[in-house]
């Protein structure tokens, strides 16, 4: 933590190696083992009511020279102002108070149009459930993306995931429970991440693509094109599966044949089977449940 590197004799800069130096105990206290206090606010979006006027970086740089070069990597994330609002107030007080933190609609007046754009941001549960751009990105941090990392205690959570997975983890503790079920996608393991299935500036299932676009790129194999195809496989892979984890083996929502007599009851397709294949799982002779090239019936 080097913040503030010149620390001059004037107040100012007393005040603000006193101020570093908490952010440096902060910080080392979280990845001792402390874990946030409950009322702690998870972001702050401090509005500075009378800031006063921009006044460039230049400026800004006279106390936060640690900012210069490095910190910020990207030009476009060089004008300071552009995401902490004017600081003319803030330059002359000192004060934390004058100067805001970015919420969402700072980042968005630059990420709405563009390369960059989050155009589906609008449409996110996140948006709805007022988690905001830097619970997940802080612009002073690492590239790629600026993504945050978890806090010490909340890595031991996936300890072997990818660093972005940690993070998703900290606010989705149900998922995590999910994906230490049996039968489960292997998140924890490192192999795939929570965003090769998410877009965590989106909806939960990306706009207007089929159900099963998320699965298909990796599981090309049983989505086909088959000759002889199951409906309910082209439809939507959840009519059978679960995403995250299941007790069940292969992820399906119940052992077979519970997965399957939803829809084909003895009533309706009872009559062609023996008396005792609706106790027997299906697949072992329907075993291409997922598409023919050559049977009908699904059986190869
Ligand atoms: C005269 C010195 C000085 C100048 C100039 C200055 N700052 Fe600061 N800044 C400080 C000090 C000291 C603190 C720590 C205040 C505290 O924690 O009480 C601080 C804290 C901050 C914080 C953290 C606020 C928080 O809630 O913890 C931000 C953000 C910030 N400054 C941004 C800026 C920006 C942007 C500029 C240029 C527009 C700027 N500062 C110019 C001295 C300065
Ligand atoms: C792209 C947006 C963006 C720009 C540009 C930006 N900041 Fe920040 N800054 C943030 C965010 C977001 C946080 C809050 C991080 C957090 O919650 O920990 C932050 C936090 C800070 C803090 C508090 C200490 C810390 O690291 O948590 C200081 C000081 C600060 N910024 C200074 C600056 C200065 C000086 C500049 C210009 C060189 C600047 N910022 C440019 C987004 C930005
Ligand atoms: C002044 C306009 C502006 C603001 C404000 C701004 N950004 Fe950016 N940001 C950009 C531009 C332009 C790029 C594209 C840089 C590139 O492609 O190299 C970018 C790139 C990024 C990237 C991708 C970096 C990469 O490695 O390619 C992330 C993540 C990001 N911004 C997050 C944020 C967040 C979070 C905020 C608010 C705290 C924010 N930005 C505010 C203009 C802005
Ligand atoms: C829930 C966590 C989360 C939130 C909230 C979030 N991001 Fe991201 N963002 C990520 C992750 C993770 C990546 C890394 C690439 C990926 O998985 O899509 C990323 C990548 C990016 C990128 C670079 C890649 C791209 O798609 O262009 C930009 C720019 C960006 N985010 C901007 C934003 C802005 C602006 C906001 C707020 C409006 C925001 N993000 C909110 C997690 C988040
Ligand atoms: C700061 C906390 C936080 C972080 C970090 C976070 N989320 Fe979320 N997420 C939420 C909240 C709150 C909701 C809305 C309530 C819910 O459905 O759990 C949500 C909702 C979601 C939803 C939609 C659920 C639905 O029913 O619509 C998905 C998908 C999701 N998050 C994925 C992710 C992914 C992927 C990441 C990591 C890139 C991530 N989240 C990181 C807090 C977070
Ligand atoms: C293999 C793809 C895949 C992976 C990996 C994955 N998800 Fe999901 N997730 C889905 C699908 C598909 C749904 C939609 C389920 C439905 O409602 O039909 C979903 C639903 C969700 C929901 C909505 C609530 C719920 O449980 O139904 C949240 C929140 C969520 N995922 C978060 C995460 C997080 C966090 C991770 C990583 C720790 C993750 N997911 C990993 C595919 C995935
Ligand atoms: C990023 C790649 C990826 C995506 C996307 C993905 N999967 Fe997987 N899937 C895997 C990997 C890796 C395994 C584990 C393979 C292994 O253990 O041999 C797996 C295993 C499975 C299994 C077998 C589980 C078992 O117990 O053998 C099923 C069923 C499955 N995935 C269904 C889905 C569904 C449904 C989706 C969409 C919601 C999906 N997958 C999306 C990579 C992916
Ligand atoms: C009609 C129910 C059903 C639907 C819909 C379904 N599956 Fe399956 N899936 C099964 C059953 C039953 C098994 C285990 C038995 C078997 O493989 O024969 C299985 C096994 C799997 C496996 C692991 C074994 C293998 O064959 O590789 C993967 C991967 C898989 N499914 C992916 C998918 C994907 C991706 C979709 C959507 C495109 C999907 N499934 C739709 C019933 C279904
Ligand atoms: C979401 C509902 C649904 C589920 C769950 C489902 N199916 Fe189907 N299945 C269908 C539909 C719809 C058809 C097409 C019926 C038609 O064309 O008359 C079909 C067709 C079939 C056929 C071919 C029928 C024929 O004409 O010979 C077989 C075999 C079959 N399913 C087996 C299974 C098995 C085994 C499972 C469980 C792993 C299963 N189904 C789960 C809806 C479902
Ligand atoms: C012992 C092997 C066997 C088992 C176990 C079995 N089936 Fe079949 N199933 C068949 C055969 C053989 C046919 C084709 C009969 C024919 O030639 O018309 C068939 C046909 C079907 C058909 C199409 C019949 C129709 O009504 O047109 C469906 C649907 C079906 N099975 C579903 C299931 C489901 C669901 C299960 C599990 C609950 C299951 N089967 C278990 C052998 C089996």
């Amino acid at each position: 933590m080097q913040r503030g590197g010149s620390i001059g004799g004037n107040g100012v800069r007393q005040r603000l190696a006193r101020a570093v130096v908490g952010v440096g105990i902060g910080l080392l206290a979280c990845s001792g083992g402390s874990t946030p206090r409950e009322d702690e606010p998870r972001h702050r979006t401090a509005t500075a009511a009378e800031a006063g006027r921009s006044i460039g970086a230049a400026t800004c740089f006279d106390c936060h020279d640690s900012f210069a070069g490095h910190h910020i990597t990207s030009p476009e994330h060089s004008d300071c102002e552009s995401c902490h609002g004017p600081g003319e107030r803030h330059a002359y007080t000192a004060r934390a108070s004058d100067i805001a933190y970015p919420d969402s609609a700072s980042c968005l007046a630059c990420h709405s149009a563009g390369e960059r754009a989050m155009l589906t941001w609008s449409t996110s549960s996140h948006v709805r459930t007022d988690v905001i751009c830097s619970d997940c990105h802080d612009p002073h941090g690492r590239e790629p993306d600026y993504v945050r990392l978890a806090d010490g205690p909340a890595t031991a959570i996936l300890p072997r995931a990818g660093e972005s997975s940690q993070l998703c983890a900290t606010c989705h503790p149900a998922v995590v429970a999910q994906l230490g079920l049996p039968s489960h996608h292997p998140v924890a393991e490192g192999m795939l991440s929570c965003g090769d299935c998410h877009d965590p500036h989106g909806s939960v299932r990306r706009t207007g693509a089929p159900a099963t676009a998320s699965c298909v790129g990796c599981h090309q194999e049983v989505a086909g094109p088959w000759i002889h195809e199951h409906l309910p496989v082209e439809e939507d892979c959840g009519h059978c599966h679960v995403p995250h984890g299941a007790t069940a083996d292969f992820l399906l929502i119940a052992s077979e044949p519970g997965a399957c007599v939803s829809c084909h009851s003895i009533a309706t397709s009872g009559a062609v089977h023996d008396p005792f294949a609706f106790a027997t799982p299906c697949s072992d002779c329907h075993g291409a449940v997922h598409g023919s090239m050559s049977d009908p019936h699904l059986r190869r």
